[in-house]
């Protein structure tokens, strides 16, 4: 059994450095804007995993659907030996893919350190033949891959690529095609554009999961920079742009006040109802998809969606 092998390419003090440039420059502009990925710490990951299990929140159920009827039809198709995954977080949907596909390797990326100890260390236990590959690194930004056996499978699920607006979408994909060789290919989990009440109703849930996740990003600023946020003071906003086919959650303040972030240095004023927003979660059609994935590079060979046609997982390969 070969051991959990983890490579950082994350500073340890790039997470800190980030938050207080992005807190600097979101709270600093008209509107502001806080970027999603700082909802997640500890308490913001478990309110997480309570949404996939909310009645409402469907993608998580429709994504492990395609996963459960279409593993050896993707295992098929792509015939990797090494899965790279970004965005790994506990792996557990993927457990799929790792059973159906004739794997070497299995590269999971994440930024969180004890996510990817955890999975890794659960797997290793099960498939003692598989060379387990951790990367702590911000897919974001430029990877350097380990040196396994192709072809190479980079899986992006959970329809996460939807967080990034349409420009960084563009320079995330040609980052991947930057990673892939012929004979590689990309697996992407997209949410499909729909009825705009099941849209909203996903993003905003009668049981207030939602609500707190999405106030929860304050209490992260709270705590790693020592601002007085008081999320009771800010009330949860999920809307649907229709020209932009993207859902927004923002967070409106329900009075003037003013938020003081002494790491900063930075007193913020908010107006009464002011919104900021906190999240775009973009929703795509098949045509947008096959546009994008061929802009950075990539043709699409294969579209799977779910029996309702709620989210799709596309497999496209290197031109
Ligand atoms: C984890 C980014 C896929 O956009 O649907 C869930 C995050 N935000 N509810 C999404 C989220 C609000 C989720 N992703």
């Amino acid at each position: 059994m070969s051991p959990l092998r983890v490579t950082r390419t994350l500073p340890e003090d790039a997470t800190d450095a980030a938050l207080r440039a992005d807190v600097l420059g979101g709270l600093t502009v008209t509107p502001k804007w806080l970027p999603p990925k700082w909802f997640y710490d500890a308490r913001g990951s478990e309110l997480f995993e309570r949404i996939t299990e909310l009645p409402e929140y469907y993608p998580t159920r429709a994504e492990r659907e395609i996963l459960t009827a279409r593993s050896a039809e993707i295992a098929a198709a792509s015939g990797a030996r090494t899965l790279v995954e970004l965005g790994s977080g506990s792996s557990e949907k993927t457990r799929y893919l790792i059973d159906a596909l004739p794997l070497a390797a299995y590269v999971p990326v994440d930024v969180s350190e004890s996510a990817l100890t955890q999975a890794g260390e659960a797997l290793i236990a099960e498939r003692p033949a598989l060379d387990v590959h951790a990367l702590i690194a911000d897919f974001t930004a430029p990877l350097a891959l380990p040196d396994t056996p192709g072809p190479r499978l980079v899986a992006f699920l959970g329809g996460t690529v939807g967080n990034l607006l349409p420009a960084e979408r563009a320079a995330f994909l040609a980052s991947v095609r930057s990673l892939l060789s012929p004979g590689d290919g990309l697996l992407l989990g997209t949410d499909l554009v729909k009825d705009e009440r099941v849209l909203v109703r996903a993003y905003d849930d009668a049981s207030g999961v939602t609500a707190a996740f999405n106030k929860n990003v304050l209490s992260v600023v709270d705590r790693e920079l020592g601002a007085d946020f008081d999320p009771d003071a800010f009330d949860h906003v999920a809307l649907w742009d229709a020209e932009r086919e993207w859902i927004e959650m923002r967070l409106r303040s329900r009075t003037a006040q003013t938020v003081k972030v002494p790491a900063l240095n930075l007193a913020v004023d908010f107006a009464a109802g002011e919104e900021m927003r906190t999240e775009v979660s973009a929703k795509f059609r098949r045509e947008g998809v096959t546009a994008e994935l061929a802009a950075a590079g990539l043709d699409l060979t294969h579209w799977w969606t779910d029996a309702e046609d709620r989210f799709a997982l596309s497999l496209s390969v290197v031109r």
